[in-house]
């Protein structure tokens, strides 16, 4: 159990126990990131020699991915989160023992139980924080952030370490043109922490669980499946006012908006949300050409490959937009870290 933020003085109101609560941090802010990708880069042509009935042309035009990597068969969820989140701890400063609450953000764990954040957090020489995992598919990232950033407010945690961490090689129907071509494995993280200025706004998060069946991993074959027109439908239409909504919640008007990361499921998708959203100023993330999908991780990763690029300057607006299996969104603005 770590030693948190001091506790507050209990009440003493007559015929009601009053229950102290912890002084939280005034604000948050993402203090650093870091990301891992498998060495095993999969070109377009890789899947035609492996016998996939599509060609590089189609894949290019209609999803925008030229190459995803894949994990070697021995590589976990929980090592490429090892790796990503020993990054992040690195790059934000904040040492291990300084950190109270480990989420990881992933449905591609081979069972349910165990959860990875545990045993993560035990590989990481982080002793014994708070850890569980959160599964909302491809928003999974930006509700795992702002469950770090609550806790810090509130007082829970001191630091928090947020890895995404998807393997989805493992869950690939090879004969389903539609779906083995987009999905790559990879890990990202951010560590979230105290800050004396606001650096992540105001989440706008919700579902439409009456679509709850248009991204599955099916029960019998454990296949990844999709309505792929559906789901292309549902996030061009839907998810432009949401990004906006982010933007007005927080203050800071789209044209002010730096760098755009929203989920990498189609290239498509991606300019469509920018153009409609109206980010004329902003930097727009296309990490799904050489990364593909990578479901949890595409948000973190993006955004960390940018920063690693310098192409974010630090303590500049980001506009941060997942959606996916559930279905489920959340959008934001955080701060560069
Ligand atoms: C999945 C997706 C890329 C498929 O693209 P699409 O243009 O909708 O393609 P369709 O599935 O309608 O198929 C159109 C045609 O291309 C063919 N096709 C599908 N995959 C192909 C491939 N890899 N190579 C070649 N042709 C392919 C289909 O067989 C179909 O052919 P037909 O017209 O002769 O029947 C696209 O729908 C998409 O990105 N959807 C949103 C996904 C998303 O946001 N997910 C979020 C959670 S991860």
């Amino acid at each position: 159990m770590s030693d948190t933020a001091a506790a507050g003085t209990p009440g003493t109101a007559p015929g009601a126990a009053r229950l102290a609560v912890t002084d939280g941090a005034t604000a948050t802010r993402i203090l650093g990131l870091g990301h891992y990708r498998p060495s095993n880069v999969i070109t377009n042509q890789d899947l035609v020699d492996r016998g996939v009935d599509t060609d590089d042309e189609w894949i290019k035009t209609r999803v925008g991915i030229a190459e995803r990597r894949w994990a070697d068969a021995d590589e976990t969820v929980v090592d490429m989160a090892e790796q990503a989140g020993a990054k992040a701890l690195a790059n934000s400063g904040v040492a291990a023992t300084d950190v109270d609450l480990v989420l990881v953000a992933t449905c591609t764990m081979p069972t349910p139980v165990p959860a990875a954040a545990p045993n993560l957090a035990h590989r990481l020489g982080i002793d014994a924080p708070g850890a569980f995992d959160v599964n909302s598919g491809c928003s999974g990232f930006v509700y795992a952030l702002n469950t770090a950033s609550a806790a810090v407010l509130t007082g829970q945690a001191r630091n928090v370490l947020v890895v995404a961490s998807e393997r989805f090689s493992g869950w690939l129907d090879m004969a389903d043109r539609s779906t083995c071509i987009i999905l790559g494995d990879a890990a990202a993280a951010a560590v979230v922490g105290p800050a004396d200025a606001p650096g992540m706004g105001p989440v706008v998060w919700g579902s439409a669980g009456d679509q709850s069946d248009a991204v599955v991993i099916e029960e019998d074959t454990r296949f990844f499946k999709q309505e792929g027109q559906a789901v292309y439908r549902w996030a061009t239409g839907e998810m432009a006012p949401i990004g906006i909504e982010a933007c007005r919640r927080a203050g800071v008007a789209p044209e002010d908006i730096a760098a755009f990361v929203p989920h990498q499921a189609n290239l498509r998708i991606i300019d469509a949300l920018a153009r409609r959203i109206g980010l004329p100023n902003a930097v727009v993330a296309r990490d799904i050409v050489t990364s593909g999908n990578t479901s949890a991780a595409t948000i973190p990763l993006a955004l960390s490959r940018m920063v690693e690029r310098g192409e974010i300057e630090s303590g500049a607006p980001v506009l941060i937009l997942g959606f996916g299996s559930g279905l489920a969104y959340a959008g934001q603005v955080v701060l560069a870290p």
